[in-house]
């Protein structure tokens, strides 16, 4: 393999940069040029291409963001536009890709090797943690240290004037997000889409806490799961309890990556370039047990991530 591409496409997640940087370093090491394709999917038909080496990724690592940036594509969702990206590429001499990125840019990536033979590796990159096969996607990390951090921030408050927050964090299907910080500051409610949402016990809960005597409330609930006013209203109607609502939206998204994410990126993008050149495509890579081994595309994109349930009674128990 003498060149290959590397894109980011849909939600940017903190760590991207670090695996670009991984794998363009990896590569050069190895004398394969790499091509960086700008906006994703986008940017590859439209041949937004910059030639990247060793010091085109220095210090790139500790930003935020995708320093390639992202886009959602809808031209390549079809057919004919990922047989014209195949073409492109090709006219390019661009041998293999590497996309990093969630469900959707993975499945595309998926189908432009199915339809049109390119070798293509995925690193799973969203702070959603949705992605089946692996314990942890690139960005969740830091994602999950902002909302603890903003959430703390939040329990001050609550606890000064004794009022209830309810507090929306991202994740339009799944709950990884809300559960994870919610047990990280100890929410006496966390409310996921992949569960019904139990007013009444919630309400059972805070009342006992505050009978117990204890002075704030903070309950997480996952953007897909109720709507925040919706959730707030239930605790002011049924408890009287003063309520606020706080909307944590794109600050979860950005920011310097925390070392886990720097290291978790820099590991797959190592790999991605590796997997390349023993010819391992079609696959995803992934964190198992601690190691970076490659998953089918095939099995992770048919596989839904489910949210782990004995987190869901453990949070309960703890708070
Ligand atoms: O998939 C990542 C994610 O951040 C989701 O949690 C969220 O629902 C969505 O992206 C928001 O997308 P956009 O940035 O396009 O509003």
């Amino acid at each position: 393999m003498k060149k290959v591409g590397v894109l980011t496409s849909g939600g940017d997640s903190p760590g991207m940069n670090a695996a670009i940087r991984a794998a363009v370093r990896t590569a050069q090491t190895d004398e394969i040029a790499v091509v960086g394709i700008r906006r994703g999917y986008s940017g590859l038909l439209d041949e937004e291409f910059t030639d990247m080496d060793y010091s085109s990724v220095g210090g790139i690592m500790e930003k935020g963001g995708t320093v390639l940036r992202s886009s959602r594509c809808e031209e390549f969702k079809t057919e004919e536009g990922r047989a014209r990206a195949a073409e492109i590429l090709r006219n390019n001499q661009i041998e293999a890709l590497i996309v990093i990125g969630g469900e959707g840019s993975l499945s595309g990536a998926k189908l432009l090797m199915e339809e049109n033979g390119i070798p293509v590796v995925g690193i799973p990159g969203t702070i959603d943690n949705d992605i089946a096969m692996t314990d942890m996607c690139i960005g969740v990390d830091t994602c999950l240290n902002t909302c603890v951090e903003t959430i703390q921030k939040l329990k001050d408050t609550a606890s000064s004037h004794e009022r209830a927050f309810v507090v929306e964090v991202m994740g339009r299907n799944s709950g990884y997000v809300a559960l994870a910080s919610g047990m990280a500051v100890g929410a006496e409610a966390i409310i996921v889409p992949e569960l019904p949402v139990d007013y009444e016990s919630i309400a059972d809960k805070i009342w006992k806490e505050r009978k117990r005597g204890k002075i704030n409330c903070i309950i997480v609930v996952a953007e897909g799961a109720a709507s925040a006013y919706t959730v707030a209203r239930h605790v002011e109607h049924r408890i009287g309890y003063e309520t606020r609502i706080t909307i944590l939206g794109h600050i979860q998204r950005g920011g310097s990556p925390t070392a886990f994410d720097r290291v978790l990126a820099s590991r797959m993008g190592y790999a991605s370039v590796k997997s390349l050149e023993r010819e391992e495509s079609g696959i995803m890579l992934a964190l198992h047990g601690g190691k970076i081994v490659g998953v089918s595309l095939e099995k992770v994109l048919s596989h839904k991530k489910e949210l782990d349930m004995e987190l869901v009674e453990m949070a309960k128990i703890l708070s």
